[in-house]
Formats: structure tokens, C-alpha cells, sequence
């Protein structure tokens, strides 16, 4: 974070109280109610987290240990059965809930589709068939390329549902990236679709799983169901390709939930880290079906006539908890759009606003800027009125654009929850809850009741009152990241042992720096590591370099965030060419092409810089920091005497 942003938050002062009519019908109404919550969760975490399962899941057996933590392994509601798709359908057909909208869909061109909970269960029940002939079996891994459809969010149940893992792949990311996955989740089939419409376009899909697939290179891989969206055409793998609109009429509509351990392995959802390839989150059943439910129902009050939107992908960890789990847990309507504010209607947003009279709305800082860019008039031509609940998530949010989106999109009228959570965590961890929490721009408030945070320094103790540190949490929760998918060792020393443990207490650290200021407030300030958020899109930097390094011109590679207006963060790359090659427009246009093709576009360089040398340590560190500054254009701040070479840098700052 730059020192101009560090101290337009230190500045921010303004504080805005829930309207009296909102607290008095919200489900936590006052601080009064959050704090007796947060004081009971906090003095005895187990017995809190155990009354609520109880509340509010529905278990096929009860568990016999609440928690069992053998630091940093825990394991939640030990012993007892139960099955997250039964909690998000079953459980609602013999209510009033049957015939309520479960989803509702937008199609980019227009088109839309409506599934009640009954007609949710129907095709959750008929893909968990067509998933079983092709011979999935419970602990089974199925991957998922999916376009923002309906079908995306039936595949997710239905693995759920027979007891198969799920590990989503974004759809933006590359065959080579989606390859990697598969291979590393031994999958064994693939859910994709022909292709998905994004921004006026029709995307394909289907190629890249097939050029994923090529050569047998993911041996594990014996069916893909490709569901049909575009009608693109595409190539055919007679007895490894099914479609799904083939499949579906040819089976049972009836499809018993499994019975799952509240340990069983949910799904895996991979993310960057600073090292190495990108991991393999793993997530299990129990706990993060509890966590996600409560979090949904606290955080945005969800009412019972509410259409909530979430806008992410559910390539991410926010599409699987707050546009799938979460919601549907809850009985509630969940709105899904395909594509992404387009150019041939740049205001369709707000269009989807007031078309379904969304009450809820949750999307991310990069697009509350590029709304405003856009401009005030496109929400301003739409009746907004419907909205009551405004949420953000992804990037710490600079208090200009929390304010637009206050003042433009909810009227003055609308509280704002900032989320700060992880792929990591499952669920919020630091939230304002809307009827309680005075909220300030640019905060995330303070932590859900049952979360232990804190903001300590290296050495793992608190530091003081606006004083920069890590960002911690201090006891486990339900939905917390069981391990790194077949690396329990990278877990540990990538989260528990980044501050050294002591006395036998774990800290959990997953990469943020934050303070906490006089209120207790918690301000994020950001990555402290080498992980890149690039619209809210977490990217590794080790990711890029390698994949600058494999192309044969680039000798080296350093790759580091530069402050974008929009994007949060845009990707800089600095890169040393191999001794035959010389610089050009030309491969830099291809360098960064091959980054899209091996990690994805949402990985594509904005700038490419290239250096005779990287400026190193003696001990030959590449000193990111410097090049931080020099792609920003700031001064270069440091020491400059641990250099090897004192000439790099200035070559650098001139341009080569
Ligand atoms: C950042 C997304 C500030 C943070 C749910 C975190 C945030 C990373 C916020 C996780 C927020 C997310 N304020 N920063 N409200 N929400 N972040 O795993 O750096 O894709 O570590 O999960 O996003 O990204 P991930």
C-alpha cells in the first residue's frame, strides 16, 4: 500500500450509524447484541459454534466432539453425518420454500431462468445420477470450467450431494492452468460447457479442457459432461465427451443425499500463494456449511423476500460460499448473471437491479470504480429503491469509492458491510453486521462473534493502537482451511508457522497487514507478501515469473504490483533477455501473450520493462521493493548499499 493511501485512511474519520428502521427489524440489532454475542463465542468458542449447528443445520447424526484441534489440524463436529446439498434443498421442499425462487439466472443476451428449490433439487438429483453412471463415487474429485449458468451451481450440489469433491477452475484461466489442477486433484471428470457469453462475446470453453486434456496428459480424466450454452461448435471425444442435455432425460430424478462425515472433504479450491505452484485449499463439509450459513444470515440480514446478487464468479471462493452455499443454506434467492457489464449496455447492472428488485447487492472495489467511471447517470436512470444492503469484498476499498457507492447506488440509505476474508477462511472474518455496526469507509469493522483476530507483530505480540502489524486469528473456526491438498507440511509452515508458535498457541497468518485503531476497528491494509491483487483476483508473482521464464527469450524475470486506479493493482514485469534475443514492441506483445495462454488473461502484464540486470543483494535477492518503486514512479526508498551492482538501479530508472 502506498504511503498517499495509508493516509487517506488514517484521515478517514466519518462514521455512519445504521438508521433506527433498519436496526429495529435486523436480526442483530444493536452493538449491545453483537457484543453479548461476541463475549459468550469468545469465552467458550466450542459451545457457541455447537448451538447453532444445532439451530440451525439439519444433521442426519449428531456429532460427538465439537472440536478437535491438534494445532494447526482441527476438526469440527467430529462424529456427526450430515450432507451440505440436503441442507441447501432437501430441508426446504416440505416448507413454504418449495416453490420460492432458489436462483435466478441472467443470461448475458438477454435470456433468463428461474429455478424454484424444487426444480433446483430436481437437476441437482438428475446430474448427481448422471455423475454416478459415469462412475464418481463419494471421495471421488470432479472438475469444474464452467460459465456463470445455472448448471454451474447444479454441478457444485450435485458432487456435493454423492459425496464427490468439487474443485472449481476459473473459466478465465488458461488449458495449461486448468491442466495443472485437474492433474494435481486427480480428477476424474470434467464439467464444462461449450462456452459462455462475457462482455458481448461468446467465450469458449470446451477447447481449452480439450487442450487440457491432449495426450492424456490428465490420465486421471475418464468422461466430460459439457452442458450447452453458446451451440460454438466444438470438437467431440466420442466416449469421453456426454452432453448433458443428452444425458439428463435418461435418468432418475431421484438421488438420496449421501451421508457425509462432518470431515469429509467438501472441495478444493486452488489460490496463489507466494511460492511454488498455486495450492490446493481444502475445505470439509460440517463446519463450512455452518459457518457460511451463519455468516450469509447475520452479515447481510437476509429476510425472507429478499433477492440477494452476489456478482463474483463462482470460480472463487466467493461464488462457492455467498452465491451457492451460503444463500441456498438459507432458504434465500440467490441471482446469478453470466457476464460482466458490457460494452453494448454498459448500465445492465442496475438494469438486473430493477428488473428483479434486488435488495442485496455484493460485489468488489474494482467494479465500484469502474461504475464510477462510467459515470453517475447510468444508476441514476434506474430505480434503485429497491436496495437496502450494500457489500463489498476482494481489496481494501479506498473511502472515495465507499462513498460513491453510499451516496450513488444506495441512496444515503443503505448500509455498507466491507467483508474481509480469504479463500482460506471460508467465510467473513472481519464484517460490520448492518443493524449493529457503525460503519467507516474504508474499514472492515470488527471481528464476526467467534472470531479471535488481532494485528500482532513478527514475533506474534499485539502491537498498539494504529500500529501497523500482521493480521491473525487466534483460535480456530469451523470453516477455517483444513490443509494444502496432499501438503499438510506446506500448511502448517505457510499459515501457523509464519509467526513462530509458542507455549503451544498457533496464530493463523494467511498475508495481510492491518492496524486497529482506538474503537477497536480493524483498517486491512493490504498484502504483506508477494501475492498481487489485480481486480480482486489474487495473483502469486512466482506464478508470473515462471511462466515469463519458460518462454525461451527471457533470461529472468521479476514481476511486482504497480498501483492501478482501477484495478487495485496492475502486473509490472521486469524481465532480462537471453544474450540472442533483443528487445522489442514485438515480444513484448508475445511475452505478454504467453503469460495469458500459460496462467490466463486475468494474468496478462500491463507493462513489461526490459533490464540488462535485476537489482540484486550480494547474496543475489532480487531487492523487489526497489522495483516496486520504480514501477509505481515513486523514489526508491531503502538501502541502497546492500546492492551489488549501485549501476542497476540507475540504468532502471532511465528505462533499461
Ligand atoms: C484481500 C477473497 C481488504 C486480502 C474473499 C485477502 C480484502 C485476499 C478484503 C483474499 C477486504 C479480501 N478488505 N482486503 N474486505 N477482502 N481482501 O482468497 O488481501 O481471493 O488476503 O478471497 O483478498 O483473496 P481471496
Amino acid at each position: 500500500m502506498s504511503n498517499s493511501t495509508i493516509e487517506s485512511v488514517l484521515q478517514e474519520q466519518r462514521v455512519f450509524e445504521p438508521s433506527p428502521a433498519f436496526s429495529q427489524a435486523a436480526q442483530i440489532p444493536s452493538m449491545a447484541v453483537y457484543q453479548k454475542l461476541y463475549d459468550e463465542a469468545a469465552a467458550d468458542p466450542a459451545a457457541f459454534w455447537a448451538k447453532l449447528a444445532e439451530q440451525e443445520l439439519d444433521w442426519f447424526e449428531k456429532w460427538d466432539t465439537v472440536l478437535d484441534w491438534q494445532p494447526p489440524f482441527a476438526k469440527w463436529f467430529v462424529g456427526g453425518k450430515i450432507n451440505i446439498s440436503y441442507n441447501c434443498l432437501d430441508r426446504h421442499l416440505t416448507t413454504a420454500r418449495r416453490n420460492k425462487a432458489a436462483l435466478i439466472w441472467e443470461g448475458e443476451p438477454g435470456d433468463s431462468r428461474t429455478l424454484t428449490y424444487a426444480q433446483l433439487h430436481r437437476e441437482v438429483c438428475q446430474m448427481a445420477n448422471v455423475l454416478k453412471g459415469m462412475g464418481v463415487k463419494k471421495g471421488d474429485r470432479v472438475g469444474l470450467y464452467m460459465p456463470m449458468i445455472p448448471e454451474a451451481a447444479v454441478a457444485m450440489l450435485a458432487c456435493a450431494r454423492i459425496g464427490a469433491a468439487h474443485t472449481v477452475v476459473f473459466g478465465g484461466f488458461s488449458a495449461e492452468a486448468l491442466r495443472d489442477r485437474l492433474n494435481d486433484a486427480e480428477a476424474k471428470v470434467v464439467i464444462t460447457a461449450d462456452g459462455g457469453f462475457r462482455k458481448d462475446k461468446a467465450m469458449g470453453l470446451k477447447p481449452a479442457v480439450d487442450a487440457a486434456l491432449d495426450d492424456n496428459a490428465v490420465p486421471s480424466v475418464t468422461n466430460v459432461l459439457v452442458v450447452q450454452r453458446t451451440q460454438q461448435e466444438i470438437d467431440w471425444t466420442t466416449g469421453r465427451d456426454v452432453w448433458w442435455h443428452e444425458a439428463q432425460p435418461t435418468v432418475s430424478a431421484d438421488c438420496p443425499a449421501e451421508p457425509m462425515d462432518s470431515e469429509d472433504l467438501l472441495f478444493i479450491l486452488y489460490t496463489s500463494g507466494t511460492t511454488g505452484k498455486p495450492k490446493g485449499v481444502v475445505h470439509t463439509t460440517a463446519g463450512y456449511n455452518l459457518y457460511t450459513h451463519m455468516t450469509f444470515q447475520w452479515t447481510f440480514d437476509i429476510k425472507e423476500t429478499d433477492v440477494y446478487w452476489c456478482t463474483a464468479d463462482v470460480g472463487w471462493i466467493t461464488g462457492h460460499s455467498y452465491i451457492v452455499y451460503g444463500p441456498l443454506s438459507n432458504g434465500a434467492t440467490s441471482l446469478m448473471y453470466e457476464g460482466a457489464p458490457r460494452p453494448s449496455n454498459p448500465g445492465c447492472t442496475w438494469d438486473i437491479v430493477e428488473k428483479h428488485g434486488v435488495n442485496i447487492f455484493y460485489t468488489a472495489p474494482t467494479a465500484i470504480r469502474a461504475f464510477m467511471k462510467m459515470g453517475d447517470e447510468l444508476p441514476k436512470a434506474r430505480d434503485l429503491s429497491s436496495l437496502r444492503l450494500l457489500g463489498t469484498v476482494g481489496e481494501p476499498i479506498n473511502p472515495k469509492a465507499w462513498m460513491w457507492y453510499r451516496e450513488i447506488i444506495g441512496g444515503n440509505n443503505c448500509p455498507i458491510v466491507d467483508t474481509w476474508w480469504q479463500t482460506e477462511t471460508g467465510g467473513f472474518m472481519l464484517t460490520p453486521l448492518p443493524g449493529a455496526t457503525p460503519t467507516k469507509p474504508g474499514s472492515a469493522t470488527k471481528p464476526f462473534p467467534g472470531i479471535l483476530a488481532d494485528v500482532v507483530d513478527a514475533e506474534g505480540n499485539p502491537v498498539g493502537t494504529n500500529e501497523g502489524g500482521y493480521l491473525v486469528i487466534k483460535h480456530p473456526w469451523p470453516s477455517m482451511m483444513r490443509t494444502v491438498y496432499g501438503d499438510d507440511d506446506r500448511f502448517r509452515r505457510t499459515y501457523w508457522e509464519h509467526i513462530p508458535p509458542k507455549d503451544g498457541k498457533y496464530l493463523y497468518f494467511a498475508g495481510d497487514g492491518a492496524r486497529k485503531d482506538a474503537d477497536g476497528y480493524f483498517w486491512v491494509m493490504g498484502r504483506t507478501d508477494d501475492v498481487l491483487n489485480v481486480s480482486g483476483h489474487r495473483l502469486g508473482t512466482m506464478e508470473i515469473e515462471s511462466a515469463l521464464v519458460s518462454h525461451p527469450s527471457v533470461a529472468e524475470a521479476a514481476v511486482v504490483g504497480r498501483k492501478d486506479e482501477l484495478k487495485g493493482e496492475d502486473v509490472y514485469a521486469f524481465v532480462t533477455l537471453e544474450g540472442t534475443y533483443t528487445a522489442s514492441d514485438e515480444l513484448k506483445a508475445e511475452l505478454k501473450q504467453h503469460v495469458v495462454k500459460e496462467i490466463g488473461a486475468i494474468a496478462r502484464p500491463g507493462e513489461i520493462q526490459f533490464t540488462d540486470a535485476l537489482p540484486k543483494t550480494r547474496s543475489g535477492k532480487i531487492i523487489r521493493r526497489f522495483l516496486r518503486n520504480l514501477a509505481s514512479g515513486e523514489e526508491v526508498v531503502g538501502d541502497a548499499t546492500t546492492m551489488e551492482d549501485q549501476s542497476v538501479l540507475e540504468k532502471l530508472r532511465q528505462g533499461n
